[in-house]
């Protein structure tokens, strides 16, 4: 298969010290079989890196960043660079949340050059795109993802390196989902984007669906043609949820 699959949970600001118990049971239910069809990943708040990183030790389990900055040391109080996830033990960074857009104001180009320095720092960077409601409803969704897509992956990128993830806006957090025709479509047009702009690596590189993914329409979303996984939130709060979500590709 070109692209293995992949289910990715956001844990976003949540969890405590005790929460690494919960996650514990997401590693424990990573088995041999599991991870034989489909790679996980949680990103923890920065916080919990480090105990999560110890927790998913010798598993298939990788543990990811939820954002980081575009430089590698310097006064920027409270940011986090690529190279200390790194060194904490992250395998990848999510950058381009719209938690971050929308709350921080990151632009295309902040977004595209933290990935750059997910690369730098031998991190995947996970760029997410996605339209609002007002531009899905205004026949925008596909331009806006496209034009997002073109400001916030760096050139040159690898099926190794980069991971896009398509979350509309409006199905984060809210229980509502696009239809599979809708998600078929934006999918489409971002592979179509990914393979234009860098041939044979971008076929390699993955396309997560993310918004209200749930155990109840993993089944049917990661069905869908050029889904080749999700980005959960809520879901991965609780082992059994996305672990249920993984297992749909069992
Ligand atoms: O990064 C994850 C997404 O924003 C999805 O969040 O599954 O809670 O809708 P959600």
């Amino acid at each position: 298969k070109l692209r293995r699959p992949l289910v990715a949970g956001n844990w976003k600001m949540n969890g405590l010290k005790a929460s690494v118990a919960e996650f514990t049971r997401i590693v424990e239910g990573c088995d041999g079989p599991l991870a034989a069809e489909v790679d996980l990943m949680v990103c923890p708040p920065a916080t919990l890196l480090s105990a999560f990183v110890a927790a998913a030790a010798g598993s298939d389990v990788a543990i990811g960043g939820q954002d980081c900055h575009a430089k590698p040391c310097g006064a920027h109080t409270g940011d986090i660079a690529a190279e200390m996830l790194a060194d904490a033990g992250a395998r990848a960074v999510i950058v381009g949340h719209s938690e971050r857009r929308c709350d921080h104001g990151e632009t295309d180009a902040q977004v595209r050059a933290k990935a750059e320095a997910a690369r730098r720092a031998g991190l995947v960077a996970i760029v997410c795109v996605g339209e609002t409601r007002a531009e899905r409803e205004a026949g925008q969704a596909l331009d806006i993802v496209r034009g997002q897509l073109a400001g916030s992956v760096p050139d040159g990128a690898t099926g190794a390196g980069l991971i896009v993830a398509y979350e509309p806006v409006w199905a984060i957090g809210t229980g509502l989902t696009p239809t599979n025709e809708d998600i078929a479509e934006v999918h489409a047009a971002l592979r179509a984007a990914l393979n234009a702009r860098f041939g044979s690596e971008g076929e390699a590189i993955r396309l997560l669906y993310g918004g209200s993914v749930k155990a109840e329409n993993a089944g049917e979303i990661l069905a869908v043609p050029d889904v080749d996984g999700a980005l959960c939130g809520g879901a991965s709060l609780k082992a059994e949820a996305f672990l249920a979500i993984a297992r749909s590709y069992l």
